[in-house]
């Protein structure tokens, strides 16, 4: 009996966790395990209500659980930050969901803006380490509001914060055993010291605990230049914080978009979150026009993480039958069914998955 924790968060959040729960409910009854959701109300609606982000209280009882699915955080009525350092960021740190797992893959059926590129061309994943970097907070003011004024923003990066993030992606690299390349993205020319660290700790644990983990490294900006060149190269890539954060973003739209972007906030010893990498999207909230596959997709992320692997398998081939045969567009409001249609469209794919 798995126990789920559901924050459905602001804006299309709720939208899009309701079909992946539905999905998971039929991925459920098609593979006989159980599970028991439990929802939570964090979000903006509470903020503005109660005047509180995030119980502490919180933070402990999300511990209690097998994993965490979140529809999206922020809110139009609240201040930039407030909720997204105070929900998403603070869960990230304190639950020490130390890798973020991007899968950047094109399914048949979904159009990619990269001309004369197909789903062979577009399937590798992102692990952006989640804990550290510029994330961390430090940092601060000199002098606030005045002409002198000093803004300092420091990227932090610990010896052990950076090989546990090398290790999960040689291992990751390792399972995948697709094109057993790993590829870091840095930038060494010009952040000489946090990427000479993690230079250095990649050629080290590569050299001495992975030794059939193909190592290769791009600047990050070159990064961007070859994920719209040439996609095909990339098996597995693993960065810090905030590139990661950047070119995961263009790996969603080279994948079709924010509507079909699924991530994992994973801690491989303990509870971990999976969530659509879009945000809340205001101005759909309601109209029952958003896009769930990404949801439905961190649904799937999630069943595999906790050794679902049946499950994960019926729901990623329920997607795509989906996404082949029904889905008109990946866009809101252009889909060709609602947002609730197409979590029938898939859970009845899994119930019943096609031939
Ligand atoms: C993401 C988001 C978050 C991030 C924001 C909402 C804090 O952009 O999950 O990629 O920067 O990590
Ligand atoms: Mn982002």
């Amino acid at each position: 009996m798995y126990k789920i924790a559901v924050i459905p968060g602001d804006g299309t959040g709720p939208e899009v966790a309701r079909e992946a729960v539905k999905v998971l409910g039929a991925a459920a009854d098609a593979c006989g395990f159980k599970y028991e959701s439990t929802e939570f109300d964090f979000g903006g609606d509470r903020f503005l209500a109660t005047d509180e982000v995030l119980p502490d209280s919180a933070v402990t009882e999300l511990r209690g659980f097998d994993a965490i699915l979140l529809g999206a955080i922020g809110h139009p009525d609240v201040k930039p930050g407030i909720l997204e350092k105070g929900i998403l960021l603070r869960l990230r740190f304190e639950l020490d969901l130390y890798i973020n797992l991007r899968p950047v893959k094109l399914y048949p059926g979904v159009e990619t803006p990269l001309a004369g590129k197909g789903p062979d061309d577009i399937d590798f994943v992102v692990v952006r380490e989640n804990t550290e970097g510029l994330y961390a907070g430090a940092g601060g003011f000199l002098k606030q509001g005045t002409p002198d004024e000093i803004a300092v923003q420091e990227s932090i990066n610990t010896r052990k914060g950076v090989e546990r993030c090398l290790r999960y992606a040689f291992e990751f690299t390792r399972k995948r055993n697709r094109g057993n390349t790993l590829t870091l993205c840095g930038k060494t020319n010009v952040l000489t010291y946090a990427f000479d660290m993690w230079e250095r700790a990649f050629n080290e644990i590569g050299e001495t605990e992975f030794p059939a983990i193909k190592r290769d490294y791009a600047h990050v900006d070159a990064t961007c230049m070859w994920m719209v060149k040439n996609p095909e190269w990339f098996d597995v890539i693993v960065t810090d914080n905030m590139f990661g954060d950047i070119i995961t973003d263009l790996g969603a739209m080279v994948q079709g978009g924010m509507g079909i972007a699924a991530g994992g906030n994973i801690n491989p010893e303990s509870v971990s979150m999976f969530e659509p990498i879009g945000g809340s999207a205001p101005k759909y909230t309601g109209k029952g026009v958003i896009n769930p596959m990404a949801a439905i997709s961190s649904c799937q992320m999630m069943l595999s993480h906790l050794g679902e692997d049946e499950a994960a398998d019926r729901v990623e081939r329920a997607i795509v039958h989906v996404l082949s045969n029904k889905l008109e567009s990946m866009s809101a409001g252009a889909m060709g069914y609602s947002t609730s249609e197409v979590g029938d469209l898939v859970g009845e794919a899994v119930a019943n998955p096609p031939a």
